[in-house]
């Protein structure tokens, strides 16, 4: 999937982010009330960061955005994607948690 918007948010696909733009990514995925969420609840260090986004390229069974409104609110993923379902995971800039982000993007991207 390419970049799309859908009800005032936009998506940009984890492949075609900037430096900067996958430097916020990278501290998101590290803050501590992000990644005591995630499977692997280490940090992360950023050649995995960069290994993870080349892993991404070429392989359809896996997409993730980052979530924009006039700015970066998030990101979401589907992973495990066949013809017939997928798993859903996001998360909210940690300094946005709480505040109706995640619903919000979560709409957006399931009115896609
Ligand atoms: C989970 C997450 C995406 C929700 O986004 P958010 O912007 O904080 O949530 P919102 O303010 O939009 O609230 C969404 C709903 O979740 C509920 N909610 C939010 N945080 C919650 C929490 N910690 N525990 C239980 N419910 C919670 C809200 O009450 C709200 O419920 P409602 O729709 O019935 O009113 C965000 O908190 C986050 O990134 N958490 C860390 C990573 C994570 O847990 N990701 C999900 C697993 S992949």
């Amino acid at each position: 999937m390419q970049n799309f918007e859908s009800c005032g948010v936009f998506f940009k696909n984890y492949r075609n982010l900037s430096d900067y733009e996958i430097g916020l990514v990278f501290d998101w995925r590290n803050d501590a009330k992000i990644r005591s969420k995630m499977t692997n609840e280490r940090p992360i260090s950023i050649t995995q960061h960069y290994d993870f986004l080349h892993s991404l390229q070429g392989d359809d069974t896996r997409q993730y955005f980052v979530a924009f409104k006039t700015y970066p609110i998030g990101t979401i993923n589907l992973t495990n994607i066949n013809k017939t379902s997928a798993q859903l995971g996001m998360f909210v800039c940690p300094d946005l948690i709480g505040k109706g982000y995640g619903n919000e993007i979560l709409r957006a991207f399931l009115q896609k």
